[in-house]
C-alpha cells in the first residue's frame, strides 16, 4: 500500500490571533486541490479557533506539546484528554527545540508518547542530529539511539498511529536543507530499524523537517522514503505552505 504524504505546518510560537485566522483560512480555501494529508499545528491558544475554521474540511489539526500528566493541579500544562476533546489529532513529541530549551529527555518523551497514544492522539515523533554529530559521521547512531529510547517499547498497534519526523538540527531554521540524498539515506535507515521490529512500520510515514520550502520540497518529496514534511518557517505564509503542499501531490 502506498503511503499518503503528510505536510504539517508547525507554527511554533509565532503569529498573533488575526494572523493565525488569516493563515488557517488561506489554507482552508485551497483545500480542493490537496492530494496529500495536510495538518495545521498552531499554539495551544489558537487551537479552538483553527478547529472552527477547518471543521469538516478534511484538514487535520495538531498541537505542539502534551503534558506527561493525566489531569489536575499542573498549572500551565495541557493534557492529552484536553487536546483530544478540542479536536486535536496530531501531537508533536520530541522536537529538538523542546529537547534543547526545555530539557526534555528520553524518559519524558517516552511518557509523552505513551499518554498521547493512550488517549488516541497521533504522535509526530521528531528525531535528528546536531551539526557536530553529522560532521563526525555519527548521525545514524545518534538517531538510532533516539528511536530506541523513546519508541522501541511501543506495540505494533501503536506504530500504526505514529509518524516520524527526521529533522536534522543543523537544518532547522537555518536555510540549510538536507540534500535529497541525505534525507533519503536517513529515512531509509530509520525505516530499516523499525520494520524488523514491527512490519507495520512499512506504512509508517517518515516526514522531513528542516528548512523545507517551496523550492526544495519537490525534490525531497520525490525520495522513496520521504513521506512529506514538517514545515516551520515556510508554513507561516499560506502561499509558501500551499506551494509545499502542491509539491507533495
Ligand atoms: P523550519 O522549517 O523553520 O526549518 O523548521 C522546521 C521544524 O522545526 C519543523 O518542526
Amino acid at each position: 500500500m502506498k503511503r499518503k504524504k503528510l505536510v504539517a505546518g508547525n507554527w511554533k510560537m509565532n503569529l498573533e490571533i488575526a494572523e493565525a485566522i488569516k493563515l488557517a483560512t488561506g489554507v482552508k480555501d485551497a483545500r480542493a486541490n490537496f492530494k496529500c494529508d495536510v495538518a495545521l499545528i498552531p499554539s495551544f491558544v489558537y487551537i479552538a479557533e483553527v478547529k472552527h475554521i477547518i471543521y469538516a474540511t478534511g484538514i487535520h489539526l495538531g498541537a505542539q506539546d502534551v503534558s506527561t500528566h493525566e489531569n489536575g493541579a499542573y498549572t500551565g500544562e495541557v493534557s492529552a484528554t484536553q487536546l483530544k476533546s478540542a479536536g486535536v489529532e496530531y501531537i508533536i513529541i520530541g522536537h529538538s527545540e523542546r529537547r534543547e530549551h526545555f530539557g526534555e529527555n528520553h524518559g519524558v518523551l517516552k511518557q509523552k508518547m505513551e499518554i498521547a497514544l493512550k488517549h488516541g492522539l497521533k504522535p509526530i515523533f521528531c528525531c535528528g542530529e546536531p551539526l557536530q554529530v553529522r560532521e563526525e559521521g555519527k548521525h545514524k547512531e545518534y538517531v538510532q539511539k533516539q528511536l530506541e529510547e523513546s519508541l522501541f517499547n511501543l506495540s505494533a498497534k501503536d506504530f500504526a498511529n505514529i509518524t516520524i519526523a527526521y529533522e536534522p538540527i543543523w537544518a532547522i531554521g537555518t536555510g540549510l536543507t538536507a540534500s535529497a540524498e541525505q534525507a533519503q539515506e536517513m529515512h531509509a535507515f530509520i525505516r530499516g530499524l523499525l520494520v524488523p521490529k514491527h512490519p507495520i512500520a512499512l506504512q509508517t510515514r517518515i516526514i522531513y523537517g528542516g528548512s523545507c520550502n517551496a523550492a526544495n520540497a519537490k525534490e525531497l518529496f520525490a525520495c522513496a522514503d520521504v513521506d512529506g514534511g514538517l514545515v516551520g518557517g515556510a508554513s507561516l505564509k499560506s502561499k509558501d505552505f500551499l506551494a509545499i503542499i502542491e509539491a507533495a501531490g
